[in-house]
């Protein structure tokens, strides 16, 4: 579990003055399993609460807690880092090998894997993630879809309890868009086969309203704070709310509030013409 405690955040500025809270006394947490996505206009504190999980930023107030340990507590540093690990918008600025099947083995030499066994889950890796007939080359020479999908594969490879997605899919095209969503919810599903405690916990920040649909629990940032924190067939039904937040709401969701305002359905009746569609 992450749990957060009161976590706010305050850059500062060039004058080394603090500037607004980047984020304001958020109250969280986060459980084994949960698919949980993110959404928020620009500026509204994303990346930092991203940054905040796994110790790339330590809360000016309040606290992280991965598993039972503080992210201020700088022993623990090793081990929350490989537990969350994290997805960028820009593939470029996370990849650092010359070669695709090097960039998988990096972190597995990092935490001292033995090498049968290192060559065993970049094998693994690179068909999961039809990768194999690309190992041996540099990953600048991959497509932006291909590239996103080598750092989450490089991700995956070292086995982390957690991850953490910066709007993966802002860069791609569409297509690309789909198939890495779709790796992203395949992660959701296979955890339904696994024990509680081999679940995969996936945070996904996105500006894709529809992305979202699929998730457990949605969570709304405004300004720095939690606006909305619920499944996201409730969360986007605050449509006034939401668009008033700078940001838009899955035409799904639209629709079925008017069946629900203007049919007299409940949202349980509504669901079930959905599904039956
Ligand atoms: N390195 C930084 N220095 C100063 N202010 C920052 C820095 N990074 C982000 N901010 C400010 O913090 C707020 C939240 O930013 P961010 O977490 O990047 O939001 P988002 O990812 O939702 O766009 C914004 O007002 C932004 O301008
Ligand atoms: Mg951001």
């Amino acid at each position: 579990m992450i749990q957060l405690n009161q976590v706010s955040f305050e850059y500062k500025n060039d004058e080394g003055n603090l500037s607004e809270l980047a984020l304001d006394g958020i109250n969280l947490e986060i459980r084994e399993g949960e698919f949980i996505a993110v959404m928020g206009r620009n500026g509204s504190g994303k990346s930092t609460f991203a940054r905040c999980l796994n110790a790339l930023l330590v809360p000016t107030a309040g606290e992280v807690i991965v598993d039972h340990m503080l992210t201020s507590d700088r022993d623990n540093l090793i081990e929350i880092r490989r537990k969350v690990g994290m997805v960028f918008q820009n593939p470029d600025n996370q990849i650092v090998s010359t070669t695709v099947e090097r960039e998988i083995a990096f972190g597995l030499e990092n935490l001292g894997v033995s090498t049968p066994v290192m060559h065993e889950v970049v094998e693994g890796t690179l068909r999961r993630f039809r990768l194999e007939e690309y190992r041996k080359h540099p990953p600048h020479l991959l497509s932006g879809g291909e590239k996103q999908r080598l750092a989450l594969a490089a991700v995956m490879a070292m086995n982390p309890k957690y991850i953490v997605f910066d709007e993966p899919t802002a860069m791609l095209d569409p297509i690309s868009q789909q198939e890495l969503l779709n790796i992203l919810y395949d992660i959701k599903s296979e955890n339904l086969k696994k024990k509680t405690t081999d679940q995969i916990t996936i945070i996904f920040i996105t500006q894709f309203p529809e992305e979202t649909l699929r998730s457990d629990r949605v969570l709304i940032l405004n300004k720095g704070r939690i606006a909305f924190d619920d499944r996201p067939e409730y969360v986007f039904q605050n449509i006034k709310e939401i668009r008033n937040m700078g940001l838009d709401v899955p035409i799904e969701s639209e629709i079925k509030k008017m069946l629900v305002e203007y049919k007299g359905l409940s949202l349980e009746e509504v669901d079930e013409l959905f599904h039956g569609l």
